[in-house]
């Protein structure tokens, strides 16, 4: 029994490190789900869409650098997030604006402006990935 307990103890230990790499790689792949529903919803005026899809995106972007702790490295992780944390920030903020803009012209009906704008939050996208993704 009391080896049973030492086994699991140990089993559990690397589960921990894993949880937050595991979530916030959770949240990248909704983050790619949205953009496609972005790009979808763009060609037939689906401005709910556009709104909520672009929302998450925000939301996400405002915890971001919460998902990068000092002790969470990771194979897809640079390591020059946690040498430059404030260069991280700079890109997860320059998300988080782009993704508002898109979600603001949405709902304000400024269908001639969605396009360019989600260009842009693509590129934050990007832009990010270029400089801390492996
Ligand atoms: C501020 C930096 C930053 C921004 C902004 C950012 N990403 Fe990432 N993204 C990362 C990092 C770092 C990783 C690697 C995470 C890891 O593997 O631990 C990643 C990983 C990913 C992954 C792979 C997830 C997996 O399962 O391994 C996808 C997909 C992704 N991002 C999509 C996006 C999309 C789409 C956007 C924009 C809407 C975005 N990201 C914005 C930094 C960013």
């Amino acid at each position: 029994m009391k080896n049973l307990i030492v086994i699991f103890i140990l089993l559990s230990i690397p589960a921990i490190g894993a949880g937050i790499v595991d979530k916030r790689k959770e949240n990248f792949q909704t983050n790619k789900e949205s953009m496609k529903n972005i790009y979808q919803a763009i060609k037939v005026n689906d401005l709910q869409q556009i709104i909520e899809s672009s929302n998450k995106i925000e939301l996400f972007a405002s915890e971001m650098v919460d998902y990068f702790p000092v002790d969470s490295s990771s194979r897809g992780a640079s390591d020059d997030i946690w040498t430059n944390f404030d260069g991280f920030k700079e890109k997860a903020q320059k998300n988080e604006t782009a993704a508002k803009l898109l979600k603001n012209a949405a709902q304000q009906n400024k269908i001639d402006e969605l396009n360019e704008l989600f260009n842009q939050l693509s590129m934050t996208c990007k832009s990010c990935h270029r400089s801390f993704k492996n």
